[in-house]
């Protein structure tokens, strides 16, 4: 955590929960995390986004899409474009999880139009990378990280990149139990932020917040959270309880037993 940039506390629901479920889980998560002292963020399917906006008014919480075209409207059976999420109250849109890229074939080049259009449309981008066991394996991991970043954000300027918030999710590590150690993530998020310093600068490399992914729980959070390249995380399946999800949030306040 830097005193710098702000600590983002993010849950991606992925494609879970019921309209029913998720207005439980907001208002226990609303009485759960009264005055938390970071920024809350849910990305939530498609058809929630309008619900949870309207409650999340006035409270801590911002709510998000997990995906948007890259287009601004046309002919594109099934897709939704980020000025109709904007619309309903969406205030950031994941791109480039790592379910995108590998499951439906997502390049950097067209996670890249994505980003530019989702600035255009005055929604913000949170752009997620990450390496693969294999490549990790291989030693590829730097080459890896460094064309996700630098790709993905071709032409988005440094006040642009100043607005978005990035996340470094392992392959490896989402959804399979096996969290990177604090010191795998420090090493990871410190070599992103050098990729950021040597192409924007300082100013921006130092004020863009860095999320962790993966496998992130109650257990892990603190001390992922103390790295000082590390300024929050995103949470997928510890996100689907207000309790658990709730504890993560609060992870500065948990008393060790
Ligand atoms: P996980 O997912 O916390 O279930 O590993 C993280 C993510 O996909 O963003």
């Amino acid at each position: 955590m830097s005193q710098n940039r702000p600590t983002i506390i993010a849950g991606n629901w992925k494609m879970y929960k019921t309209m029913e479920e998720a207005q439980q889980f907001f208002s226990e998560l609303l009485n759960l995390v009264s005055g938390s002292e970071h920024q809350i963020r849910l990305a939530v399917p498609f058809t929630m986004i309008h619900t949870l906006a309207e409650k999340a008014k006035g409270t801590l919480i911002l709510i998000g899409a997990q995906n948007m075209s890259d287009a601004s409207e046309g002919a594109f059976t099934g897709e939704i474009a980020g000025r109709m999420l904007r619309e309903v109250g969406a205030q950031f849109v994941l791109l480039g999880h790592s379910e995108r890229r590998h499951i439906f074939g997502e390049t950097n080049a067209f996670i890249q139009k994505k980003v530019v259009r989702a600035l255009e449309d005055g929604i913000q981008p949170l752009l997620c990378f990450g390496e693969t066991l294999d490549q990790r394996e291989q030693n590829q991991m730097e080459d890896v990280l460094k064309a996700q970043i630098l790709e993905g954000l071709e032409g988005v300027s440094g006040d642009q990149l100043k607005s978005m918030v990035l996340a470094y999710e392992p392959v490896w590590a989402i959804g399979t139990g096996r969290t990177a150690s604090p010191e795998q993530a420090q090493e990871a998020h410190h070599f992103c932020r050098e990729v950021i310093r040597s192409q924007w600068g300082d100013d921006v490399a130092d004020t863009v917040p860095i999320l962790y992914g993966g496998s992130v729980k109650p257990e892990n959070s603190k001390a992922l959270m103390d790295q000082p390249d590390l300024d929050g995380v995103l949470v997928g399946g510890a996100s689907l309880s207000p309790e658990t999800f709730a504890k993560i949030v609060n992870f500065n306040h948990l008393v060790k037993t």
